[in-house]
């Protein structure tokens, strides 16, 4: 690691890190041979694990042919072989793909789809989405737009689009003070008044993630939640788009996460899990209605020069194969099972463990000054990051959030790959328990 000259580079923060030397399945290794497992799959995207040899595969073999080809000049087979499997593989009304490269690009373009669709067909006033507080939907300005994740929010908020925000299904610091079912689905009711103030006319659509992600911490919706966002968005004729960037490909025990609800979104944005990691990727699917009105309708005023890449495609297809063939969304529902009793178990042992939540391998854990308030520690306290970093040393890799819209509250999800096996989950465990003893002395 000598003449690497590491201040060049930044993302976030200039923080130092220990540098990565190789990884396999769940387990990574540092440059000074320390092992990790990586409990959070990356950014929740690893879904099928690290240096899987059927995509290192793929590549070669890929790679013979070609790693580019413009969209604009060429067809290629693996993006249209993949594009047959994820229409073969998903919802029957969702039968058209356009690709991108990554999530926020792909909420954009749903965004843009739902748009120049209202355009093209004489209901050029709906521009106006509906998203969630908190949620998260991608760092490009769009995306942003519908993000609530207030840090990520304000230095740019005199750029952007103010959208309207519902509140989140989040029903342990519910919005409304109410109690699941005595509630009346107050959170997603407001979706209706919502879209009336704002005039039925001027709503392009709502954006939601199915099952929550990096922002609310793996908020599950209540059993009948989305048939109530459904009846409301056919009511008055606007589009529901899931984001399902972080949720499908297996994530959450099933190949896409509407498949809990049988709900029936109209667009559906993807990345993460899609390619794994191995390659970046991401997607939208709609159904032919849409795509047809704004096809034939002059065409889509957008794209991205990746889109469609036939290296990022093969590489999907072959990630998606495996996700099939492995069956990965069962072990994810049965592994999720038992990573979340041991997460229970935790939760008996370490008083500030105010909820385990989450489905299949999208798990997390708030953590509270006060389990019977739910009062959360003072922000400056940082637990989530404290929790982390404790973790980090102990060779488990957490993603820290804050829960109360990105300004206190803490949470970590713990969302290993989906080839998750039994032993390895007792090893997070028992991390994770180690972590939490070292946690507390610093409390
Ligand atoms: C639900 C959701 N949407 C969009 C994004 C943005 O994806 P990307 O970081 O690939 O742009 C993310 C990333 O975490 C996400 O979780």
């Amino acid at each position: 690691m000598e003449n690497l000259n590491r201040g060049l580079l930044f993302y976030q923060t200039g923080k130092k890190l220990p540098f990565i030397k190789r990884a396999e399945g769940i387990y990574m290794w540092d440059h000074t041979g320390k092992e990790y497992i990586d409990a959070c799959s990356g950014a929740v995207i690893c879904n099928i694990g690290y240096g899987n040899p059927r995509i290192a595969k793929a590549i070669a073999e890929q790679s013979g042919d070609t790693f580019f080809a413009y969209r604009i000049h060429f067809e290629n087979e693996p993006a249209v072989r993949l594009a047959m499997e994820l229409v073969e593989h998903s919802a029957p009304h969702l039968n058209r793909v356009f690709y991108v490269s990554g999530g926020s690009e792909a909420v954009e373009s749903a965004m843009k789809l739902c748009r120049q669709y209202f355009y093209n067909t004489g209901q050029g006033s709906r521009s106006v989405f509906i998203s969630r507080t908190p949620s998260y939907h991608g760092s490009t300005l769009g995306a942003l737009a519908l993000t609530s994740y207030a840090p990520l929010e304000i230095p740019f908020r005199p750029m952007m689009q103010t959208y309207p925000k519902i509140p989140a299904p989040y029903c342990y610091r519910c919005a409304y003070h109410k109690e699941y079912p005595h509630c009346n689905l107050e959170c997603a009711r407001a979706l209706e008044k919502t879209i009336l103030e704002q005039g039925p006319e001027n709503v392009a659509a709502f954006v939601a993630e199915p099952v929550g992600g990096a922002s609310t911490g793996a908020v599950v919706p209540p059993e009948d939640y989305f048939a109530v966002i459904q009846e409301t968005c056919r009511k008055y004729g606007i589009l529901l788009i899931l984001d399902e960037v972080m949720t499908a490909f297996g994530r959450t025990g099933k190949l896409f996460a509407y498949e809990h609800w049988n709900v029936e979104a109209d667009i559906v944005a993807l990345s993460k899990g899609m390619a794994s990691g191995y390659y970046p990727l991401g997607a939208i699917m709609a159904r032919d209605s849409i795509v047809d009105k704004v096809i034939n309708g002059g065409g889509f005023a957008h794209g991205y020069t990746y889109a469609g890449n036939p290296m990022a495609c093969a590489v999907g297809r072959e990630v998606f194969r495996v996700i099939r063939e492995e069956h990965l969304p069962e072990n994810a529902a049965g592994m999720g099972r038992v990573l979340k009793a041991g997460l229970e178990d935790l939760e008996k042992r370490y008083g500030i463990i105010g909820q385990v939540r989450g489905k299949g391998l999208l798990l997390a854990l708030e953590m509270v000054k006060d389990r019977d308030t739910r009062e959360p520690f003072p922000a400056e306290k940082n637990v989530n990051m404290l929790l982390t970093n404790e973790a980090y040393d102990e060779g488990l890799i957490l993603y820290p959030r804050r829960s109360i819209n990105g300004l206190s509250g803490d949470h970590v999800l713990v969302a290993p790959p989906l080839i998750l096996k039994k032993d390895q989950a007792a090893q997070i465990l028992d991390r994770l328990d180690r972590a939490f003893k070292r946690t507390m002395k610093k409390l």
